[in-house]
């Protein structure tokens, strides 16, 4: 398989997927951390879950959007040969089914709802298992020179780090990698 070639039809079809840097550091995550499952907030084309379950994971994910739907479940037809990948085709937040117990939630979708998903998924954490969030940084724009709509995003982003920051059970190390990264782990 080549993950190669779904990063081209991401960037040609100017769908984001996680940078090159935030994949290795999640490939590092995955190593030191020894994890075997992941929860991942959305899939897009299926890029992150492919590379993880590359890297040895089971992995379930979430996507809302029928067209990226599609596009994963075709991808993960033909690259997933161990079928390490279950696709939830429903809105995170609104699901009700069930879930497993996992080494490592990945957030990377509507970044407006971070903490929500934090909040909602962090009772299928494993007791040493981590979270990892992508795009905090989201592309260093500068707040005075973004429309309302973005601005707004951009509040909301430097309150979901505020809320990591200062949780009381939980830690979590800021990195600058990619468009900016979290991990969080519970405090002993
Ligand atoms: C940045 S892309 C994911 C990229 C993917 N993780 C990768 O690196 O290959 C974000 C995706 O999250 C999906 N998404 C946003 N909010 C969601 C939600 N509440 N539930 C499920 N999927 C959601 C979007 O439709 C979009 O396809």
């Amino acid at each position: 398989m080549s993950l190669d070639s779904l990063k081209k039809v991401a960037l040609d079809q100017h769908i984001p997927i996680v940078s090159d840097e935030g994949l290795l550091l999640i490939k590092d995550l995955i190593m030191k951390h020894d994890v075997k499952t992941v929860l991942e907030i959305g899939t897009a084309i299926g890029y992150s879950a492919l590379a993880m379950a590359s890297f040895g994971c089971k992995v379930d994910t979430f996507e809302r959007d029928e067209l990226m739907i599609e596009s994963a479940m075709k991808h993960f037809d033909r690259f997933d040969t161990q079928k390490s990948i279950r696709l939830i085709p429903e809105d995170a937040l609104s699901y009700q089914g069930d879930l497993g117990a996992y080494d490592m939630i990945f957030i990377d979708a509507a970044k407006a709802q971070y903490e929500r998903f934090f909040e909602k998924f962090v009772h299928y954490l494993k007791p040493n298992g981590i979270i990892v969030c992508d795009n905090l940084r989201f592309h260093d724009l500068d707040p005075t020179k973004v429309n309302r709509h973005t601005k707004q995003l951009l509040r909301k982003i430097s309150g979901f780090k505020s809320f990591l920051k200062e949780h009381p059970d939980f830690q979590t190390v800021f990195v600058e990698t990619g468009d900016g990264m979290s991990i969080t782990s519970r405090k002993i």
